[in-house]
């Protein structure tokens, strides 16, 4: 099924959220980024993190949520669920700069991907399929993070 045209930003920002996944995960060695070293990869999930996480979770949990809430139950409980990832990537980047920094980096890569994941292959379609053209209300609200602060 084809992304509906209100929430297809929030894929874009997940595409870039699976590269920021993967380019910090213990077997990254691609050097483009010029991540050398285990305090480069820091600085750099740091930098992403308050740059494109944050402001792609604010508009899923400001705009989109909200709309998708209170239709559907089990959609209901979908949503929660992936507010709760949210809370444990939060978590994760306070505590990223503590203890074993590449195991660090390579849990925050993987809770990153597989909670994007999830939204692309389940929470998303079922909100398509709970909310079908409902969506275009909210046609133009939601921006690409890098499209809309130019990064
Ligand atoms: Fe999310
Ligand atoms: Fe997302």
């Amino acid at each position: 099924m084809k992304r509906h045209k209100a929430i297809v930003p929030l894929s874009h920002d997940h595409y870039d959220g699976l590269f920021i996944a993967q380019s910090i995960k213990k077997n990254f060695i691609k050097t483009d980024l010029g991540l050398s070293s285990i305090e480069d990869k820091i600085k750099y999930v740091i930098n992403a993190y308050n740059t494109e996480l944050i402001p792609h979770f604010n508009h899923e949990e400001v705009i989109l949520f909200p709309f998708a809430m209170g239709k559907d139950a089990e959609l209901d409980k979908m949503i929660n669920d992936i507010l709760e990832e949210h809370d444990a990537i939060h978590k994760a980047v306070s505590k990223i700069s503590e203890g074993n920094l590449e195991e660090n980096l390579n849990e925050f890569g993987l809770l990153l991907e597989s909670h994007i994941r999830k939204e692309e292959r389940i929470l998303f379609p079922k909100i398509e399929e709970i909310l079908g053209d409902e969506l275009s209300v909210l046609d133009g609200q939601i921006v690409a993070v890098k499209d809309s602060c130019g990064i």
